[in-house]
């Protein structure tokens, strides 16, 4: 396991509180993954406790998934200055904690486009992408990878926390070790 608390791999060090490492159950077979620490994230160490997390925990609890059930990481661990998209060389520094924390899932839950761009290496659509089961090699291993909004997107639009309820229905699935069923129907 990488020295995280003492990370200097990326320009994110300097200003940081605290590094946010993930979140809830380390053997999960699901992980969902995040664009970045925020505010909240910097000051308490844990990822998605910012209205975003208040957006996924009510959801998750909705579709009766405990977030102790799932694993919750970021692209990167340490918040860009003034809550910034971080840049690729951030994404790349941090790429390796990434990897190591996922090479063991059975599902990625990318959390928009930030995530899912990372992960799958190029521009992701998540009009065209949303909610479809795809394949990811991480470490030369294929690991199911489905991408849908991140949820501050619900924000501005109220149609987002229907996909992401969706997305949690998928990730259920493979909680209950149903496997890649067909996102179809769920
Ligand atoms: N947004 C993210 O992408 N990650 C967090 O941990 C919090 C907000």
């Amino acid at each position: 396991m990488r020295d995280l608390m003492n990370c200097r791999a990326c320009g994110l060090c300097r200003e940081r509180q605290n590094v946010v490492c993930p979140d809830g159950d380390p053997l999960s077979p699901v992980a969902f993954v995040g664009e970045a620490p925020g505010k909240k994230e910097d000051e308490t160490g844990r990822p998605f406790q910012g209205r975003s997390g208040k957006v996924l925990d009510s959801l998750l609890e909705e579709e009766g998934v405990p977030r102790s059930s799932i694993f919750i990481t970021n692209t990167v661990k340490c918040r860009p200055p003034g809550n910034r998209v971080p840049t690729r060389e951030e994404m790349a520094a941090c790429l390796p904690n990434l990897e190591e924390e996922l090479q063991d899932r059975r599902l990625i839950v990318a959390l928009g486009r930030t995530a899912a761009s990372d992960l799958l290496r190029r521009e992701v659509r998540l009009s065209e992408e949303l909610n479809k089961v795809a394949k990811v090699t991480i470490r030369g291993r294929e690991i199911d990878i489905v991408v849908t909004y991140h949820p501050a997107a619900s924000f501005y639009n109220s149609k987002v926390k229907d996909a992401l309820r969706q997305t949690i229905r998928i990730a259920r699935t493979y909680l209950e070790g149903r496997g890649s069923a067909s996102s179809k129907g769920i």
